[in-house]
């Protein structure tokens, strides 16, 4: 029993204790062999139990001299230290980020909420009349050729399904859905069939805004976009409202923000112009309200579209928007904290 003891408290972290220990126990004129020798003064009747016994003893140092001789060939453990070091730090584990894209989103609707807006959302496959119809696109009219779309179906005259080109039409849904007043974002990705390049790509992110109630201005419009953009952007940023065109909103704008990587200055971002479009925006056009059987005499509204993908890419200075949809792990590593 001692002598299983001494065997299994030698300890070996060298070759030269290894040599050590095989001296000891394991050699012709060793401890166990010693012990061997001592069988025949053993009575006939204890023989079989104390051979089986010295049997056990041997085999046991067999194996912790096999064991501890593989451990010191391994090349991790050639400098012999194999105790805890309990002293070392730890390793952190990377336990995955939210995406730059989520982030962007993540802020956004945290500004619109204390504002009192509401998240509403809508698929992905839309009908044709959602995105397009209902919100006053004319049929055949060259505004569909602003979008260019993926149809799933197309049968003339049905309605078909095509993947949203925008996030308006989550506007027909909650419209036909609820009674004024209404105060809604919608975020969510939105798709077009253009050329792939650096800035844009077939899928993206868009945010909805939309407010419907009586007496609603576009001056409210003006007071909600510029406390957003103060909050998104900081409170220095400056705002241009540029007259544009929606089929779905009259009057319409573009609004842009001073660029945020060279103050207005101009720089290659913003294309020396010092400024960036962030935003679609007007008042809701009353046959998009009376599609959607609300009285346009008795409430008026405004609705916001903003892109979220390229606010993050100048955010945390991304140079290609296809990095945003590759999932390289190399590339979302960087954003863990
Ligand atoms: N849907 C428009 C676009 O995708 C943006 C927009 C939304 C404009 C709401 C006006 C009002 O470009």
């Amino acid at each position: 029993e001692s002598l299983q003891r001494e065997i299994d408290r030698f300890i070996i972290e060298s070759t030269e204790q290894l040599e050590a220990f095989r001296l000891q126990f394991m050699v012709r004129k060793g401890s166990i062999a010693e012990l061997f020798n001592q069988l025949k003064n053993v009575s006939p009747t204890e023989r079989p139990v104390f051979g089986q016994l010295l049997n056990q003893l041997k085999l046991s140092a067999e194996k912790k001299y096999d064991r501890e001789k593989k451990q010191l060939d391994t090349p991790s453990s050639s400098t012999g230290k194999k105790h805890l070091d309990l002293t070392l730090p730890g390793r952190q584990e990377y336990s995955g980020s939210e995406h730059p894209v989520q982030k962007v989103l993540g802020d956004m609707k945290q500004i619109f909420r204390s504002m009192g807006f509401t998240i509403a959302t809508g698929p992905e496959l839309e009908r044709d009349s959602y995105n397009f119809d209902m919100l006053n696109f004319p049929a055949n009219h060259p505004a569909r050729d602003m979008q260019d779309t993926f149809f799933i179906t197309r049968n003339d005259g049905e309605d078909n399904l095509l993947l949203r080109t925008h996030t308006s039409p989550v506007q027909i849904r909650v419209m036909l859905d609820e009674k004024p007043p209404i105060r809604v974002i919608c975020p969510g990705k939105v798709y077009r069939n253009e050329a792939i390049s650096a800035r844009s790509y077939c899928v993206f992110h868009q945010l909805e805004g939309l407010y419907i109630d009586k007496h609603v201005s576009f001056s409210d419009l003006k007071a909600t976009i510029y406390s957003f953009a103060k909050q998104m952007f900081g409170s220095t940023v400056q705002l241009r409202f540029r007259p544009s065109f929606f089929p779905f909103t009259e009057p319409s704008a573009e609004v842009d923000v001073t660029c945020y990587l060279c103050g207005g200055k101009g720089c290659r971002v913003c294309k020396k112009s010092g400024w960036l479009e962030i935003l679609g925006c007007g008042m809701v056009h009353p046959n998009v309200l009376r599609n959607c059987s609300i009285d346009p005499d008795e409430y008026s509204g405004f609705a916001f579209g903003m892109g979220v993908d390229r606010t993050a890419l100048l955010r945390y200075k991304i140079d290609d928007i296809r990095l945003l949809f590759e999932n390289d792990v190399r590339m979302l590593e960087q954003f863990s904290q």
